[in-house]
């Protein structure tokens, strides 16, 4: 029989030491805060890079909801106008592209960084967890703000996303199979990709998922704090700063730099250019699927290999890693951060080696 006294006991005390509620004062968790310095120490600089960019997406986004459109017939056109008629539209709209870009890069970087520095252990696995799921949402709010221009490109690969996860339910024993085909109904809303798939993409992409990422931001920040930064290091830091003021002036320093760095990109780069297709071709239905059509950079770690291997392969390898992931903390609780930050490495070089030379691995095996 269970003993449900030892289990509600049980799991008070696990609550207790990842929200230690005592130290939820001004003075544990501001005056008191040091942030160890050390060949890592960059580190932790990644986290907060990665929330300015959010803020940026926060405010350049709700400048373009007064002009922006759901609908499959204006979608298009309102954000042809934003970016050639409305005064700094294009400028805001850029920023928009290439911050998105940014926050999904430094997410994947804080998170390796976190890793190779052990930041997931004892009593931090809650901000660890939390993390994954932010991750998870940052992935999110590109693959459906992806689709809001209602372009062709947009909207094919868009329906090739959509199909893929309805592909799943193949491999899936009994009732489970029809899970992704809901999944992929419920977020589609009709029988193919139209009206109500932008309906829905922007009511997760403006509403929901900023809601969730901003409870969540919420939940990781308070554990944070609570805890006070991680070692980082094998053998512990002999110095560190304060964290009010020396850390927070140094972290506002990189902050206005990096926004400095946007703004010029933004202004002298439009985010389209780079895009090996023409992105502004509104979508007709009656058009032909353009040929080779790839998801954003950020997908192509799992788009080439995807395109490349079975698709079991990549479900199973899929399931591996995102469950490696929730259970870092029990899974490398004895690892030392030399082998973590060797593990990481490997994972950079993967990620970095399939974004950067995927096409050419895939022609190199396809012909
Ligand atoms: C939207 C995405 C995210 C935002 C805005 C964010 C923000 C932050 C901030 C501001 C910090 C404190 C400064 C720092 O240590 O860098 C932090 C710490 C931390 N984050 Fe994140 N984070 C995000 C995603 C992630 C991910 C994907 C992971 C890993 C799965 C993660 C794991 C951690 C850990 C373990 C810490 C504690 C670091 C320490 O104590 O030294 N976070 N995060």
């Amino acid at each position: 029989m269970i003993d449900m006294e030892k289990v509600t006991r049980g799991l008070a005390e696990f609550a207790s030491e990842r929200f230690p509620v005592d130290k939820l004062n001004f003075h544990s968790m501001v005056e008191k805060k040091e942030v160890p310095i050390h060949r890592m120490s960059w580190g932790y600089y990644t986290g907060g890079l990665t929330m300015f960019f959010f803020m940026i997406q926060v405010v350049s986004g709700l400048f373009l909801l007064f002009y922006y459109q759901p609908t499959v017939s204006d979608a298009h056109v309102s954000v042809e106008y934003i970016s050639h008629h409305v005064a700094g539209g294009a400028l805001i709209r850029n920023m928009h592209a290439w911050s998105s870009s940014c926050m999904i890069f430094f997410a994947m970087v804080h998170l390796l960084t976190a890793f190779a520095m052990k930041s997931f252990e004892k009593p931090r696995e809650i901000t660890w967890i939390a993390g994954v799921i932010l991750l998870f949402i940052t992935f999110t709010f590109g693959f459906t703000g992806y689709l809001l221009p209602w372009n062709q490109i947009a909207v094919n690969a868009t329906k090739v996303g959509l199909q893929s996860v309805e592909y799943v339910g193949q491999y899936l024993p009994g009732q489970l199979a029809d899970v992704p085909r809901i999944l992929r109904e419920t977020f589609q809303g009709e029988s193919s990709v139209g009206q109500s798939t932008l309906g829905r993409f922007y009511a997760l992409h403006v509403v929901i998922l900023p809601l969730l990422l901003g409870a969540l931001l919420g939940l990781h920040l308070l554990s944070v704090q609570l805890h006070g930064m991680s070692q980082g290091v094998d053998v512990p830091a002999r110095k560190s700063e304060k964290f009010v003021s020396i850390f927070i002036f140094k972290d506002l320093t990189l902050w206005a730099t990096v926004f400095l760095a946007l703004f010029v990109v933004a202004l002298c780069i439009p985010f389209d250019s780079l895009l090996p297709f023409p992105l502004l071709a509104p979508f007709n239905a009656l058009g032909s699927t353009p040929q080779g059509i790839k998801p954003e950079w950020y997908f192509y770690f799992v788009y080439y290999p995807l395109e490349l291997l079975p698709f079991w392969v990549i479900l199973i390898a899929s399931i591996v890693v995102v469950s490696i992931l929730f259970f870092t903390p029990w899974i490398f609780k004895g690892t030392s951060r030399r082998t973590l930050g060797f593990i990481a490495g490997a994972a950079t070089a993967y990620l970095l080696v399939m974004t950067i030379f995927g096409e050419q691995i895939y022609h190199f095996f396809k012909h």
